[in-house]
């Protein structure tokens, strides 16, 4: 195999190695995919101002968030059946995460559980929070996440009901997959998945499977998602979680300037600009398109962050150039799991952070922290 430069490499081998219920479920968008599609490409569409003759010498790309030291603007996004992509997927990532000095942020929907996590990594990782029907399960799920040390929790508001994939229901996405004929012969394709899969006993939703009465079977995430995510979730229940938080709060799914200020005003520590990596709200606009008028509205009151579409370290310098004091990458780090567990998720955010820091300094820059709009074509 030919080396690996950049995480479209990383894809094509993730491609090959895990089964294709798994792959297709981070590949994918809902329903046309036109906001999952727009993501990328709202960043290919801005241009960069390229300066020359500047010393760039002594570059330097870390920066903060919310008051935790980061080596580079990004923090790994919850991306639910991590665990899926390779065998005990989350600690994997979370362990790389550590090492490489980025965030970690723990899905719900998760197949290594909270306490897997915490037992596998020494420091604070971030939980994301579905809130549930059952309001005492989310409440535990928070407590959980307490004990377990987690520093921030990612509350995500762009999910009360699933936006529709066609290609896990096609697939009949499930965890463990369901032993049917095409799900055979799709892992006798892929032994190495299988192998490791087998050494661990790692294949539910961890957070979820032992802790829920009166559930049997959920391995099927939207029937999941679909019964028990609360549809009542408004601002009120924000309110709710931070009697029960008492940490970092992150809110998650802001694609709106009218929410961003309301948001603002819940105390909340940061906002993520998102629109679920196009899984959602199909025709949503770019997370990339609507980050200037949110910073412009809000950037001087909450740390903004972004995700969606970001596939490079020139992604994030733009994201970052737009205002976006940070960012989450999800599929581009599940890509690097998947092709080679650990060292793949490490190998990910070394190409990301390489491409950001030539970025910078090609566009006159030394320190991630000083770039801005100067450095886009606007
Ligand atoms: C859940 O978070 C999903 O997007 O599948």
């Amino acid at each position: 195999m030919s080396a690996i430069t950049c995480i479209a490499d990383l894809q094509a081998l993730a491609r090959r190695r895990v089964p294709k219920m798994f792959y297709e479920y981070a590949d994918t968008g809902s329903w046309t995919q036109s906001t999952y599609h727009d993501n990328e490409a709202a960043f290919q569409r801005q241009k960069l101002r390229q300066r020359v003759a500047v010393n760039i010498d002594n570059r330097s790309v870390k920066t903060t968030m919310i008051g935790e030291d980061v080596s580079m603007p990004v923090a790994l996004a919850p991306v639910g059946l991590t665990g899926m992509q390779h065998a005990d997927g989350e600690i994997l990532a979370a362990q790389a995460a550590e090492e490489f000095g980025v965030p970690f942020t723990l899905t719900t929907m998760s197949v290594c559980s909270i306490e897997d996590v915490a037992e596998h990594t020494t420091q604070p990782f971030w939980f994301q929070l579905y809130v549930m029907r059952d309001r005492g399960f989310s409440e535990s799920l928070m407590t959980r996440a307490l004990d377990a040390g987690c520093s921030a929790l990612v509350l995500t508001l762009d999910l009360q009901v699933l936006g529709q994939r066609h290609r896990d229901i096609k697939n009949g996405l499930s965890t463990p997959p369901k032993p049917t004929l095409p799900v055979l012969l799709e892992l006798a394709f892929k032994p190495r998945w299988c192998w490791n899969m087998l050494q661990t006993k790692r294949r539910q939703f961890g957070n979820i499977h032992g802790h829920v009465k009166g559930v049997e079977d959920m391995s099927s995430l939207a029937e999941w998602t679909n019964s028990q995510f609360d549809p009542t979730l408004d601002w009120s229940s924000v309110e709710w979680v931070k009697k029960h938080w008492n940490r970092k709060l992150i809110l998650k799914g802001i694609n709106d300037v009218e929410d961003a200020k309301i948001a603002v005003g819940t105390g909340a520590d940061g906002i993520i600009v998102s629109n679920h990596g196009g899984r959602q709200l199909d025709g949503a606009l770019a997370s990339y398109d609507v980050l200037r008028d949110i910073v412009d509205a809000v950037g001087d009151k909450i740390e903004v962050y972004m995700d969606g579409g970001i596939r490079s370290g020139q992604d994030i310098f733009k994201a970052v150039a737009m205002g976006a004091k940070s960012t989450f990458i999800g599929r581009s780090y599940i890509y690097g799991l998947g092709a080679m567990g650990k060292p793949g998720v490490t190998k990910a955010l070394e190409i990301m952070r390489k491409e950001l820091d030539v970025t910078m300094g090609l566009c006159g820059e030394t320190d991630i922290t000083k770039v801005g709009r100067h450095n886009l074509v606007l």
